[in-house]
């Protein structure tokens, strides 16, 4: 096992009705940006459940955030918060509207155009205190230190991390998660599950928590993921998959532990060019990079493919072959698609997909070993 630090600070208050809660979370007296999206907490009733809960708190709304964030849109809010001078801020909605509220509440007190933070690593040496109302069980985003934001007019889209972005609390109530269409459930099942896989998926350095950790959320999410579409409304299939999806992205099985994130990576620019939903990325690219780095990785497939999919039978190498094809089977039941070709993606886009990864000077992967180059050769593996 690698050396680690590991600190989450984050609250986490779960369970039916936990969104009352919110009023004595957030600090007496505070002036709050509610931040929000397109809408879908106007229908479900998650709107009036929150806004309840903070009678009594100066509260200004900020609604519009879009799935896949525009730098754009965070910057209008960046103002209003400066402009009245809020001094906390909550995020009600998915990973798009938590990371965007991660995002304002670093852009506020930096000096020169927060753009740098995602583009350049610019410093950040302050933010304002968040909290989430978690509204879609997938991206993790409510119990880490990450954000991923897209800027339309350059079509790039960008990751930055700190610590100063750990929300102060999250809210998770799996009933609000009912309301969601099948389209983003399976995107949450299949992005949570693709998150425990790039940090499990590498080599071994005998990490049995992590590893046992690991295996028993790809199991979860899994066996329920395969049942949720069917039964929509059962609260303890909802109740597994979203505390499922919390720990696979909360940094908690990735330390200590080689991590890979080339998926991830790669799969900004097919969000960013092509306007794929991020698990779809991830659903296409995933298999290409277990294939491409076959060798590399033929322990833990063979290993995952028997804890996870209860492939027993052949060879070390059979049976990571057989895991490489069972993820994909599983990706096709949730209803997403698994090659570029279905998503109208044909050879001539693959240079400019694959060029962010030069230009950002990633090297990708637990060896760090995949240019520019290499992914393009991942993403031909997809067509
Ligand atoms: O905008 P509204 O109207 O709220 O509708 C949203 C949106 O259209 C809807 N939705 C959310 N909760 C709902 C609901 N509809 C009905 N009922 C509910 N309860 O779902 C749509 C998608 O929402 P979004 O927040 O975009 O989805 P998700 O949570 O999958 O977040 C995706 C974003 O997170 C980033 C992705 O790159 C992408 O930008 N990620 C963030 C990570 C992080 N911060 O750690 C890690 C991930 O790997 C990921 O990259
Ligand atoms: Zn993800």
């Amino acid at each position: 096992m690698n050396n680690f630090e590991f600190c989450n600070p984050v609250k986490v208050v779960f369970g039916k009705g936990s969104i009352a809660r919110l009023s004595a979370l957030i600090p007496e007296g505070s002036k709050v940006l509610m931040v929000y999206g397109g809408g879908s907490i106007k229908k479900n009733g998650i709107y009036e459940q929150v806004t309840d809960a903070l009678k009594g708190f100066d509260v200004t709304e900020f609604p519009g955030i879009e799935a896949n964030p525009h730098y754009e849109t965070c910057m209008k809010a960046v103002e209003i918060v400066r402009e009245k001078k809020i001094d906390f801020l909550l995020a009600v909605g998915g990973g798009s509207v938590i990371d965007a509220t991660k995002f304002i509440a670093v852009s506020v007190g930096f000096e020169g155009d927060p753009w740098d933070i995602l583009s350049k690593g610019g410093q950040i040496k302050s933010a304002l205190p968040l909290g989430t109302v978690l509204t879609l069980a997938a991206t993790g985003s409510e119990m880490n230190e990450r954000s991923v934001i897209s800027r339309v007019s350059t079509r790039e889209k960008l990751n930055f991390a700190s610590p100063l972005i750990f929300p102060k609390f999250s809210v998770l109530d799996p009933e609000v998660t009912y309301s969601l269409p099948a389209r983003q459930v399976a995107n949450g099942v299949v992005d949570s599950f693709i998150h425990v896989v790039e940090q499990y998926l590498t080599y071994p350095v005998n990490a049995k928590v992590q590893d046992a950790f690991s295996e028993g959320l790809m199991r979860v999410i899994h066996e329920e993921g395969l049942k949720v579409l069917d039964q929509p409304n059962d609260y303890d299939i909802r109740a597994n998959l979203m505390w499922a999806a919390t720990n696979a992205l909360n940094v908690w099985i990735g330390q200590g532990v080689p991590q890979d994130w080339s998926s991830h990576r790669m799969g900004y620019s097919l969000t960013a060019q092509f306007g794929l939903d991020h698990a779809q990325t991830l659903a296409i690219l995933l298999p290409g990079v277990m294939t491409y780095m076959f060798k590399e990785k033929q322990v833990k497939l063979a290993r995952m493919g028997e804890v996870v999919f209860g492939i027993t039978e052949g060879s070390e190498e059979e049976r990571a072959h057989k895991t490489i094809a069972a993820c994909e089977d599983f990706f096709r039941r949730m209803g997403l698609k698994t090659r570029l070709g279905e998503c109208g993606i044909t050879e001539k886009d693959l240079d400019a997909l694959a060029a962010p990864v030069d230009k950002q000077g990633w090297k990708l992967g637990e060896h760090h070993n995949i240019d520019s180059k290499v992914a393009r050769e991942i993403m031909a593996l997809r067509l």
